[in-house]
Formats: C-alpha cells, structure tokens, sequence
C-alpha cells in the first residue's frame, strides 16, 4: 500500500477520482455533429403551425463558438424534442439529472425545464400531455414565477417541490442539477452551488403524512392559554366614574338674537370631554400561569403507509424538452443522466465552468454593441420614434396575454 504512488494523493481527492471512474452513465448529449440522429422532432403543434424550429448554435455570445447546443429559434411557437437512452431503473442508485440552459432573449415568460419519461413514449407525439416521470429545471413568467421546478410523479400523479427554489434570470449559462438519492433524500444545485436539499417525504406531497395532529385530543380544562390577564391589583381610581363623557361647551354663548319667548329657552350645545377617558379597564399584566399556546399531540398517521421505493422511477427511458415560448432563444446543452454526483460536477466544471468568463465577456460586448446601435439608430424625428413605442406596446400586450394563459397552466400542474 505504501508504495501505491496514489497514496500519496489526498484521501478525499483520491475517493472522488475512484466515484468518478465507476461512474455510470446512462445519457449523455454534448450536441455535437450527429446529434439530430438521437434527437426526434415531435410533431406535436405542427399540424397548427406552432411548432418551433430548433437552432443548433452556440448562441450570440458565448465561451466557445465551436461548442453547440439547441436553442428555441421562434416566437410564440411550442417545442417538444426527445432522445431515448436503454431503460434502466435507479433503485438502489443515485440518480443525477443535469444539463446547461442559456436564455439570451430576456425571458420574460417561459420554461427553461427537462423531462425525463419513462415506458413505452412515441416520441413523434410527445407533447404536453405526455405523461413525464421528474420534470426540472428553470421556470420564469411574469414577475410572480422565478423558480426551479422539481416535479415528480408519483403513482400517476404530479407532485411539485414544496420548497422555494428561485432560478437565475440573467442572460448567461447555468447548470442545473437534480440528484434524487436511495435515502430519499435530494438536492438540487445551480451551477454546482447547492440551492436546496431534504426528503423526499417532506419537501414533497408524494404520501400521506408520517404523523398528524391527534384529532381525539382535547384541549385541557385548567389549560391557560391566555398570555396577559387583567392586573388583580391594579384599581380603579377614585371619582373616575364621576368624569362625565359630555360637557357644556364653555365657548358657546346664546345668539343676541335669541327670544326666549319665540324660541324656548336657551341650552348650551355639549361638547365631548377632553377628562374623559373611556370604561375603566384594570391594566394587563403577564399571565404567571401561562402555558403556551396548546397544542395537540402528534400520533402516527393510521393512512401512513411507507414505501421504500419512494424514489424509484422503474422504467426511465426518454429524456425531452416540451415547452412554449412567447420570446425563443433559450438554448439547451450538456444534458447528463447519471448515477455519480462527482462525474456530474466535472462535466460541469469542463463545459460551463472553464466557459462561464469568456462568456460574460462577450456577452457584455454583444450588449455594448446593442446599446451603442440603439443610440445611433435614435430617429431624428419624433414621429418615428412613435410608431416604435406603438409596436413595443402591442407585443409586450400580447406578451402579457400570453403569460396569462402560461400562468394557468402553471395552476393546473
Ligand atoms: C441560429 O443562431 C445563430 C446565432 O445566434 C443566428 O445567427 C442564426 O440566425 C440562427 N438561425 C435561425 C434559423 O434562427
Ligand atoms: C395511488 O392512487 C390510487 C388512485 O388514485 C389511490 O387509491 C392509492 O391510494 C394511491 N396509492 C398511494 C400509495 O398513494
């Protein structure tokens, strides 16, 4: 062992590269030449015209042209894509879900999400209505949505993450990662930065709850539940009860021209009395007997039934991208299915990792040129800036339009 020039190596370092070596990889895309052959273009929305086209490019700005992707290339168009990998099950595994998502057009309402599918999929009719195991990845609609979805499906039914995950919104690449563990336990990374984790039992509806409140249990007789009680000491003032609530008001004089006689006699109109101050209340003070708010016990749910497989998607055998877009230009790459967290971590680190600051450097170039167009296309005269505002007015109208039908849909999920 001691002369296992590996030893040398730190033991951390050296288990990962062991994790890494026996990982196993169920799919992997980089989207390079050839891609189209593992991809199948559903025909959902193509009888209606709203099928968008895919473009495969690295995208406007980027930390390496030659490095591609598919990116949403219309608007207002419904996309749906798959490729099928051989069926495997992950009990008994980790499984990691991960892939790269760019949104160059400022997303304003759309999905940035995967699917995973499991069974028998006629990948030529896959659509919304497909039925999906685990559904992940960026969400933004209006200003109300700016979340990661983790959605799994659970005895035919689709169950979303209780938990706030909030997604990035920038204009730039980022890595999401989903890991579902044999414990039952997840966590869900952005850009291998971990933004959220816990159970699967508690972070989602997937069964009954394990305990609930005892719905027998009663609260107490000689339970004292109130947090302040009136002073026992405090008392009432002497003469308070004496203070009138109205009284003459000391200003008023009788009109010159009142006739006692005509008019009937002269009464001063009351006023309310500045002296008075209300009912006496004794004063409150801090309950000595207190107990707390009651509470009643916890007991084990009797329609608890545990299900150790819990986790378990049986027949996972498609991965697909099936969204609308009311703006296109989110681009998709680097999608990894795999049973190593560490494998996942690396490729993220060799894609987006080692691109992410050129990247923003031409990203920001690209929005310096954008912003040094705009001003030297400024119209001289008034008029045609106008008829521009009208037609930005108009598309963010339908914009909006559009992000309220999304919103319902999101509803119904
Ligand atoms: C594909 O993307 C490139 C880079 O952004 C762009 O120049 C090209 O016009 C796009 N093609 C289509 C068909 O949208
Ligand atoms: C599965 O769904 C069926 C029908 O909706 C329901 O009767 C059954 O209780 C569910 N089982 C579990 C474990 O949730």
């Amino acid at each position: 062992m001691a002369r296992n020039p590996k030893s040398s190596l730190p033991l951390l370092l050296l288990l990962s590269l062991l994790a890494v070596s026996s990982a196993k990889v169920f799919f992997e895309e980089r989207f390079t030449d050839g891609w189209e052959s593992r991809w199948v273009v559903s025909d959902w929305k193509k009888d209606e015209s709203m099928a968008g086209e895919w473009n495969f490019t690295s995208g406007k700005w980027n930390g390496d042209a030659e490095d591609k992707g598919i990116q949403t290339s219309q608007d207002y168009r419904f996309y749906a894509i798959s490729a099928e990998y051989p069926e495997f099950s992950n009990k008994d595994k980790t499984l990691v879900f991960q892939f790269s998502v760019k949104h160059e057009q400022k997303l304003d309402c759309g999905g940035g999400y995967m699917k995973l599918l499991s069974g028998d999929v006629d990948q030529k009719k896959f659509g919304g209505e497909t039925p999906y195991s685990i559904m992940f990845g960026p969400d933004i609609c209006g200003y109300s949505t700016k979340k990661v979805h983790a959605i799994l499906t659970y005895n035919g039914t689709n169950h979303l993450i209780k938990k706030e995950v909030p997604c990035e919104t920038d204009q730039l690449t980022h890595v999401y990662t989903f890991i579902i563990r044999p414990d039952a336990t997840y966590s869900i990374l952005i850009d291998n930065v971990e933004k959220q984790t816990g159970s699967l039992y508690s972070d989602w509806s997937l069964l009954p709850p394990k305990q609930i409140k005892d719905p027998e249990a009663k609260k107490p007789e000689d339970w004292d539940d109130k947090e302040y009680i009136p002073d026992p000491e405090d008392k009432k003032p002497e003469g308070y009860d004496d203070i009138p609530k109205e009284i003459v008001d000391p200003e008023a004089k009788k009109p010159e021209d009142w006739d006692d006689e005509e008019d009937g006699e002269w009464t001063a109109p009351t006023i309310p009395n500045p002296e008075y101050k209300g009912e006496w209340k004794p004063k409150k003070i801090k309950n000595p007997n207190f107990k707390g708010k009651w509470k009643a016990p916890l007991i084990d749910n009797p329609d608890f039934k545990d299900d150790p497989d819990l986790y378990v998607f049986p027949n996972l055998k498609y991965v697909g991208i099936e969204l609308w877009q009311v703006k296109s230009g989110t681009l998709f790459d680097n999608v990894l299915i795999t049973d190593e967290p560490e494998y996942a971590k690396q490729v993220a680190e060799e894609t987006w990792g080692k691109q992410k600051d050129a990247e923003k450097a031409a990203f920001e170039e690209a929005e310096k040129k954008r912003e040094e167009e705009e001003t030297k296309d400024e119209p001289a005269d008034s008029d045609a800036e106008d008829e521009d505002d009208a037609e930005d007015a108009e598309d963010s109208d339908a914009a909006e339009e559009s992000a309220e039908t999304k919103e319902e849909a999101h509803d119904e999920l």
